[in-house]
């Protein structure tokens, strides 16, 4: 009903709208209507309400709300079904509980803020209120296990895809899935999944973008390797497009692993990657290494170069050597 008494304010674009013909409208009481405006206010929505005239919609919220997401929404399966916080611990913790409780495949969870966002390694991840897009998508994949890590691959192309294309930001990836824009980090992405020996249960991939966050709110060391979408553009990036866009070139990539197998997804990467090529810094789970970053290979590993030979690295952190300046 809330969404209702929305559409209906937006169709009368900024004129007033009285509450007794939005009550006639949708068959509810003027107490109801009233209700949804006080819930829709609280929303973030700027409502001008006349004592004679009656409501009229000054602006839309800048905020993630469902109703917001499914009018813009082109995807067909994720984001089917949506699950919105204002703060949450952590969307990849939310959007597991829901997955181990049977959500279908495309649901997701999209959160304000993360008063415990995850990183990879263990790391936090930096998460404050209305200036980034932190989100997870479930997946229920019908390849083997084994594949899990190049999900993480398609994720990354595909939001590459999208903050390219909405802030014009000219990022590239960073071996796994780190986007970087002029050298520092704007997207980390963490896939967490749940498995038998030979099927998948679910996949959770869950993406914080970094959209319209000021530099010097990063905290601590976070703040000499990030960035922000808005501080590379000038500008302040809308959010909810950025979103939309993210669901459907996510969507589109999945489509494309599922009909045509992985390697389109790796050639993508391959082109938008800014690992290929640099020498590099790898920190393994057991040894720590340098050396020239030359492919991925079929399994999503990257393949460096050494004075010993072409070691294969499957997990672990890397950091590319730049010829001069910091490291990234
Ligand atoms: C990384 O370390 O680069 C991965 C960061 C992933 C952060 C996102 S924000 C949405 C989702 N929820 C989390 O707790 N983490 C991921």
């Amino acid at each position: 009903m809330r969404t209702a008494v929305l559409e209906l304010l937006k169709r009368n674009s900024g004129q007033y709208i009285s509450g007794e013909e939005i009550s006639q409208l949708l068959k509810v009481s003027r107490t109801a209507v009233w209700k949804h405006i006080r819930s829709l206010k609280q929303a973030g929505y700027e409502i001008e309400a006349h004592p004679r005239l009656g409501y009229a919609l000054r602006q839309n919220t800048d905020r993630l709300l469902p109703e917001e997401i499914k009018t813009h929404l082109t995807s067909k399966v994720l984001g089917r079904e949506i699950h919105y916080f204002s703060e949450v611990d952590s969307t990849n913790n939310a959007a597991k509980k829901l997955a181990a409780g049977g959500c279908p495949e495309g649901t997701i969870v999209v959160a304000e803020a993360q008063n415990t966002g995850r990183g990879r390694l263990s790391r936090g991840w930096f998460s404050p209120y209305g200036k980034g897009i932190w989100l997870s998508v479930v997946f229920r994949p019908p390849f083997s296990p084994m594949d899990a890590a190049k999900c993480t691959l398609m994720a990354a192309v595909a939001v590459n895809r999208a903050v390219n294309a909405v802030a014009g930001a000219g990022c590239g990836i960073k071996w796994p899935n780190d986007i970087l824009c002029n050298g520092r980090k704007v997207v980390g992405i963490l896939t967490e999944m749940s498995a038998e020996m030979d099927a998948i249960n679910y996949i959770v991939i869950g993406m914080g973008i970094n959209v319209n966050i000021d530099p010097h709110e990063f905290p601590g060391e976070i703040a000499a390797t990030a960035t922000s979408l808005a501080a590379v553009a000038g500008c302040q990036i809308p959010r909810l497009k950025l979103f939309t866009e993210i669901l459907a070139e996510l969507e589109s990539a999945y489509n494309t692993v599922k009909n045509f197998g992985f390697a389109p997804v790796l050639a993508e990467w391959k082109n938008q990657s800014i690992t290929l090529g640099q020498q590099v810094d790898v920190h393994g789970i057991d040894r720590s290494f340098t050396g020239l970053a030359t492919d991925i290979d079929d399994d999503g590993a990257l393949l460096v170069t050494t004075a010993s030979g072409v070691a294969r690295v499957l997990a672990g952190d890397v950091s590319i050597r730049p010829a001069a300046g910091k490291l990234r």
